[in-house]
C-alpha cells in the first residue's frame, strides 16, 4: 500500500508492506540513516523518532499506520536552534563516543524540552528508555544539565 506523510516537513509518499516499521521504511525506502536500528523490540531507543510531536520506537511503529502523520527525524531535529544547542552540549561534556545512540537522545531530549520541561530529574525519566554502551550517563547527565543552563527557564 501507499502511504502519505509528512517528514520533516515535506509530504511523502512511500510503499510499504503491511508488516514493515516506520524503521525500516525510514532507513530503508527513505534513506534516512539518522534513525539507528538497535534492538528492533522497542527497548534501547536508539530509532526514536517524533511522531506527531511525541518520541517513539519506530522499531515498533507499523508503518502504515503512520499515513497522515507528521514524522521528525534526528538529522532534522539537529539543524534547529534547540537541536544544536543539545548536540553541542553532549559533545562538550563527552557524551558522546560511537554516537550510536545519539540520535535517540537528540530526539528525547528535544521532545522534553519542547513540552516544557526544565529539570534534570524529568529529562532522566524521559531518557529512561533509551540506552547508551559508552559513556554510561554521568557524561549524558552532564550534557542535560549545561543544556537547562543554556536554554534558561
Ligand atoms: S531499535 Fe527501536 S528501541 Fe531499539
Ligand atoms: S555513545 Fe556509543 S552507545 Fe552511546
Amino acid at each position: 500500500m501507499k502511504i502519505k506523510f509528512k517528514l520533516n516537513g515535506v509530504f511523502t509518499e512511500v510503499y510499504v508492506e503491511p508488516h514493515e516499521t516506520l524503521l525500516n521504511v525510514l532507513r530503508d525506502r527513505l534513506k534516512v540513516r539518522s534513525v539507528k536500528y538497535g534492538c528492533g523490540v522497542g527497548e534501547c531507543g536508539s530509532c526514536t523518532v517524533l511522531l506527531d510531536g511525541e518520541p517513539v520506537p519506530s522499531c515498533l511503529v507499523v508503518a502504515a499506520k503512520v499515513d497522515g502523520s507528521e514524522v521528525t527525524t534526528p538529522d532534522h531535529i539537529a539543524q534547529t536552534e534547540l537541536g544544536k544547542v543539545i548536540v553541542d552540549s553532549m559533545l562538550e561534556e563527552g557524551a558522546i563516543q560511537c554516537g550510536y545512540c545519539t540520535p535517540g537522545f537528540l530526539v528525547t531530549i528535544y521532545a522534553a524540552l519542547a513540552r516544557g520541561v526544565r529539570n534534570v530529574d524529568e529529562i532522566r525519566k524521559a531518557i529512561a528508555g533509551n540506552i547508551c554502551r559508552c559513556t554510561g550517563y554521568v557524561n549524558i547527565l552532564k550534557a542535560v544539565k549545561k543544556i537547562l543552563e543554556r536554554v534558561g527557564s
